[in-house]
């Protein structure tokens, strides 16, 4: 067989182990992984990539995106251009981003647009969630959208200001559709009732002119993840659907999954990088606005929590939730904390961050960081054995990452397009060094050399399990 390329004398990294091995590519595919293969290739014209002290990763799989998306009265700040730059930049090979129909709009013309905003620009490979944003219209199209290869809905338990709310009834009727249908149900769970009523409580001048952006987590105490996770839960056991937390950010919240899951509830959970390395203290930073996240960063404490449930196994996946906006867009709150458009940038910092302080501060091993980056994610979602893992017969899709290599992060030189950095100044291992997507190379002596349009919607089966 002939080969394209062979990345050779690396550290081959799955979710059950290392090995060193040459991988071998052909056209868009891994075609061999073995010993040898590179001194055999090299002699019939291959590239040889030089992969000796390296770690040899499958690509990154972030479920969780929001490219180019409307939100808080602007529209993110990275879209399918600088969003999957930085994606490649970062390692992460594949992203899901969130379609979000408007309330009159069916939901393959959501996914139709969708497809518009990603069609020529898209650097890596992507795949969408479709979110219910009108429950009596939305639900019954469920089964379509399942058979056509998006086989994954979310609501949101908040967010009515934005009209995206589902309630109860339709978090319970969407449950059973995906049950029956084969598919997964993704909420963003936060108590929406009681969360109004605090925030309405301290939504005045005086506290405003006190706190400032330190009311953003004063008005969201733990118990407000906490509760919706728990009734979330109920209507998961209740229906059998499979349910899916997003953004899990609290150790209360990890409490539940696991007890949930210890007496057969068909739930997984995903946190992000942001949760487990940042705490609320930055709120009291000068610019901690720009920090503004929903959920919110919360403590020290749910931080080792969260480590421990990656560690245990109820938190499945590391995400992103990647919602990018400028210091200029971060300024439209102008002192009130309930205007800040929420979300931060994260696709480039991702396996970073993980690898920096999972791996490195020895939190996890390098094959956890490949089960939660790369293979748990592309299993629940439907997209593995062809992403996620190193294997014959799988998408081309590789970071070679140098363990030793720490580069300061500064927003200054990263593809995301923002004018700060949530870790501006970290030291991190575990940027790409190389990437390659579908056997192209994208990602060069760290620097991207992809193009857009290389990257393809990737429809997805089944969702699987970890
Ligand atoms: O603040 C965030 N995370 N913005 C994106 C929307 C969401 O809730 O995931
Ligand atoms: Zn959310
Ligand atoms: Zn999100």
């Amino acid at each position: 067989m002939s080969f394209d390329t062979v990345i050779g004398g690396g550290t081959v990294v799955s979710a059950d182990g290392l090995a060193k091995a040459d991988v071998a590519i052909a056209g868009e595919r891994i075609a061999a992984v073995g010993k040898g293969l590179a001194r055999q290739a090299a002699a019939n014209g291959a590239t040889i990539v030089d992969a000796a002290g390296m770690y040899v990763l499958p690509g990154a799989v972030d479920v969780h995106v929001h490219l180019a998306m409307p939100f808080c009265g602007t529209v993110s700040s990275d879209d399918y251009n600088t969003g999957t730059r930085a994606a490649a930049r970062g390692g992460v090979t594949t992203l899901i981003d969130f379609v979000i129909p408007t309330r009159d709009e069916s939901l393959q013309s959501a996914v139709d647009r969708w497809h518009a905003k990603a069609a020529g620009k898209a650097c890596v490979d992507y795949s969408f969630h479709v979110c219910i944003t009108n429950p009596p219209r939305h639900i019954p199209e469920i089964p379509a959208l399942i058979k056509s290869g998006l086989p994954t809905v979310k609501e949101f338990m908040i967010y009515a200001s934005q009209g995206w709310q589902s309630d109860d009834a339709a978090i319970y009727e969407t449950l059973e559709v995906v049950r029956k249908h084969g598919g997964m149900l993704l909420v963003h769970a936060e108590s929406a009732r009681v969360l109004d009523a605090l925030i309405e409580r301290r939504h005045n001048e005086a506290e405003m002119a006190r706190y400032g952006a330190r009311l953003h987590t004063m008005t969201r105490p733990n118990f407000i993840e906490a509760e919706a996770i728990q009734r979330v839960i109920t209507w998961a056991e209740a229906t059998g659907g499979r349910l899916y937390i997003v953004h899990m950010s609290t150790g209360d919240g990890a409490d539940l999954v696991a007890a949930a899951q210890d007496r057969g509830v068909d739930v997984l959970a995903e946190t992000c990088a942001q949760y487990l390395v940042l705490d609320d203290s930055v709120f009291h930073r000068r610019d901690g606005h720009l920090y503004a996240t929903c959920p919110q960063l919360k403590k020290k404490d749910d931080q080792q929590r969260l480590w421990r449930g990656l560690k245990r196994g109820e938190v499945s996946v590391i995400s992103t939730d990647t919602c990018s906006f400028t210091r200029e867009q971060k300024a439209m709150w102008a002192g009130d904390w309930t205007k800040i458009p929420m979300g931060m940038p994260g696709l480039e910092t991702l396996l970073p961050i993980v690898y920096t302080h999972g791996v490195l501060a020895k939190r996890m091993t390098i094959k956890d960081l490949v089960a939660k980056l790369c293979t748990n994610p592309a299993k629940i979602m439907g997209l593995y054995p062809r992403k996620g893992v190193i294997a014959a017969g799988s998408d081309a899709d590789i970071a070679i990452i140098d363990p030793r290599r720490r580069i300061k992060v500064d927003h200054r030189k990263m593809e995301t397009n923002t004018d700060w950095s949530p870790f501006q100044g970290w030291p991190l291992a575990g940027f790409a060094a190389k990437t390659f997507s579908r056997g192209r190379l994208i990602v060069d002596d760290y620097r991207f050399v992809g193009r857009n349009g290389h990257g393809r919607f990737q429809p997805r089966s089944a969702p699987g399990r970890p």
